[in-house]
């Protein structure tokens, strides 16, 4: 019996005995099946990271084809979004500083800005791919979540409104979006070459702000009807006076954090834990990571006492998403 077995049960005999309503009992007992069984599906390499987290070495297309239906309680995910730079033609390029759809700044001010993708430099064919994943993506997590699901995924002002429409194409609800104010590097450069003679003109704006669009399976019932039985349907309150809200300042990944996982799109635990918290309204339940990478969302989960499962194809990621988990999910927030 691992720990967690024992610890549930254990605290399901507590709220016993404060006369919680027994669906509560019903869902962890439930969630304790689901786990024992969600953790071992596949035959891809994985990694118990702790008794909460495991992290699969695989395709999150092909894992999620094999998990059974109603299987996970929400997705909080940060996903390839040109897809292709993450492909190991532009995955290499960017790991030998060659560019390709990776845009590789020039040190500037002493200072080494980090590779952004370029996504500007997408083909209609690229743009045909990037809909189609997305659209796949989207089917299989409306099918592997449970009623009431919530979906919280990163993108970017350029390409947000076509993935969300695969999501919603997908049968998924929009239920809003969470604004990450962040100052990245892209955008407000002057028309290359030409910089003096434009001094006045900026290419585009000064991007300012990071889209997460918020997506549900559709309920099974009335609201409240859905979170006795599935847990879900809701997002977690911040405080009993506070809601959760939908804009975040958060500033780009830096120092301390950046130096324990070296991944080049890490996202801070300072804002990961806030959003996995927000994910499951009752804390009850598994939240999944398709695209796993330094394993920021399953440590933010760990650092909640959530259940979560990630998925990576990136060998190098898995391995870095193994070492980093506990420093992350121990990270203090003040140290940055
Ligand atoms: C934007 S990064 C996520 C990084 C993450 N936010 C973090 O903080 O470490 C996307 C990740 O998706 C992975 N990836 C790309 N295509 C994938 C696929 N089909 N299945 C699973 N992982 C994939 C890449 O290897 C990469 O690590």
């Amino acid at each position: 019996m691992t720990q967690l077995n024992q610890e549930l049960p254990a605290r399901a005999r507590r709220k016993g005995r404060e006369r919680a309503p027994s669906w509560r009992d019903a869902l962890i007992e439930h969630q304790i099946e689901k786990w024992a069984e969600v953790r071992e599906i596949g035959a891809q390499p994985r990694s118990h990271l702790s008794d909460k987290a495991t992290y699969v070495l695989g395709d999150a297309i092909q894992w999620l084809a094999e998990l059974p239906a109603n299987s996970i309680h929400a997705v909080v995910t940060d996903p390839p979004y040109g897809v292709i730079e993450y492909d190991d033609k532009h995955h290499e390029k960017l790991k030998s500083g060659r560019g390709g759809v990776w845009r590789i700044p020039p040190s500037f001010d002493g200072a080494k800005r980090k590779p952004l993708p370029r996504f500007t430099v997408l083909t209609q064919e690229e743009i045909s791919g990037l809909y189609n994943f997305f659209g796949a993506l989207a089917y299989g997590l409306q099918r592997a979540l449970v009623p009431g699901g919530h979906i919280l995924i990163a993108s970017n002002p350029l390409l947000s409104t076509l993935t969300f429409h695969a999501f919603q194409q997908a049968g998924l609800e929009k239920r809003g979006e969470v604004i990450r104010l962040v100052q990245t590097l892209r955008g407000g450069d002057r028309p290359k070459g030409a910089e003096e003679e434009f001094s006045d003109v900026s290419m585009m704006a000064r991007s300012c702000w990071e889209p997460w669009g918020i997506f549900r399976k559709p309920m099974d019932g009335t609201a409240a009807e859905n979170l006795r039985k599935w847990g879900t349907g809701g997002l977690r309150r911040i405080s009993a006076d506070e809601p959760f809200k939908d804009v975040i300042p958060c500033s780009p990944t830096r120092g301390r954090e950046k130096e324990i996982a070296p991944h080049p799109s890490l996202k801070p635990q300072r804002f990961m834990r806030q959003v996995v918290r927000a994910a499951l309204p009752l804390g009850i339940g598994i939240v999944y990571d398709p695209f796993a990478g330094s394993s920021s969302t399953l440590a933010a989960a760990e650092a909640n006492g959530y259940l979560s499962i990630g998925t990576d194809r990136d060998a190098g990621y898995y391995a870095l998403g193994r070492e980093v988990f506990t420093p992350l999910s121990t990270l203090p927030l003040n140290e940055r």
